[in-house]
């Protein structure tokens, strides 16, 4: 699926220490428009901890490119607004939002211009919120995400479509770049499809995705490409078919449990 154009995301030698802990050590990999990358290793790996790097939502050192332009030491607030984002381990929505109040949210936060705008003329403010609401159910009904459940609070909803939720309002008005880790945690069988029919769906989109998960089965399926940390270095990277019959990964998956 990679085209050999320019990669969208590029991380180079990111390093992350939590006091005397190296989490991440010199991880670097890239990732073009219209790839699923997965990232896979054992618990403790320092996966998420990448996430936070590249997000800048930890010191690190080491390089992040964004469509070839370097965004190192921009705000994560920033990195968001250019498009790069990530969702969370565990689900993260504004409970006492709808579904819908949530995804109008998610849109409008990459969007500060126009929400100043509706504020600065009222009179305009119902017009532009029914189109913030119409682009919003288009948005959760486009992911998957039914009709029905739109005048919902998320924790009302099925916990399946809770994590079909996070990555919506993570991808909001158009994300380039998605970090999205363990979308599957908890979930099994229709729900994992779903979720694997919504991450498919992001990378005809021609996002940059990159997802951390457990179920191996899901992984190896949608990811085009696969790097595998543990203790947080680089231990493989290849297609899934070569990580799944590589000897250091079954050693680190499989001899360390034995
Ligand atoms: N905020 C933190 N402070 C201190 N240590 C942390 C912090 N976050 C993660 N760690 C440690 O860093 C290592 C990597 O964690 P993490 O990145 O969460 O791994 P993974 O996502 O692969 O399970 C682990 O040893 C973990 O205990
Ligand atoms: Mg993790």
């Amino acid at each position: 699926m990679a085209e050999a154009h320019q990669p969208l995301l590029r991380v180079e030698n990111l390093t992350v220490r939590y006091g005397a802990l190296t989490a991440l050590n010199e991880m670097s990999w890239q990732v073009a428009g219209g790839e699923i990358l997965g990232i896979i290793g054992p618990n403790g790996a320092g996966k998420s901890s990448c996430f936070a790097a590249v997000t800048h939502a930890v010191p690190r050192d080491g390089h992040v490119w964004l469509d070839g332009a370097e965004v190192t030491g921009l705000p994560t607030y920033q990195l968001a607004r250019l498009g790069l984002r990530r969702t969370f381990q565990q689900n993260a929505f504004f409970g006492e939002l709808t579904l819908l109040e949530n995804a109008m949210a998610a849109m409008l936060r990459e969007h500060s211009t126009s929400l100043t705008r509706s504020i600065a003329l009222p009179w305009q403010e119902s017009r532009t919120r029914r189109n913030a609401e119409a682009a919003a159910a288009d948005l959760l009904s486009t992911f998957g995400i039914a009709n029905d459940d739109h005048g919902k609070r998320p924790g009302d909803i099925a916990y399946g479509t809770q994590r079909l939720l996070s990555v919506v309002l993570a991808y909001g008005s158009g994300a380039r770049a998605l970090l999205i880790d363990e979308p599957a945690a908890g979930t099994g069988g229709a729900d994992m499809q779903r979720l694997a029919d919504l991450l498919v769906n992001l990378r005809k989109r021609g996002v940059a995705v990159v997802v951390i998960e457990h179920h191996m089965d899901l992984i190896m399926t949608i990811a085009d490409r696969i790097v595998v940390i543990d203790q947080g270095r680089k231990l493989a990277e290849g297609a899934p078919a070569d990580i799944q019959r590589n000897e250091a990964v079954l050693e680190a998956y499989l001899g360390r449990a034995a």
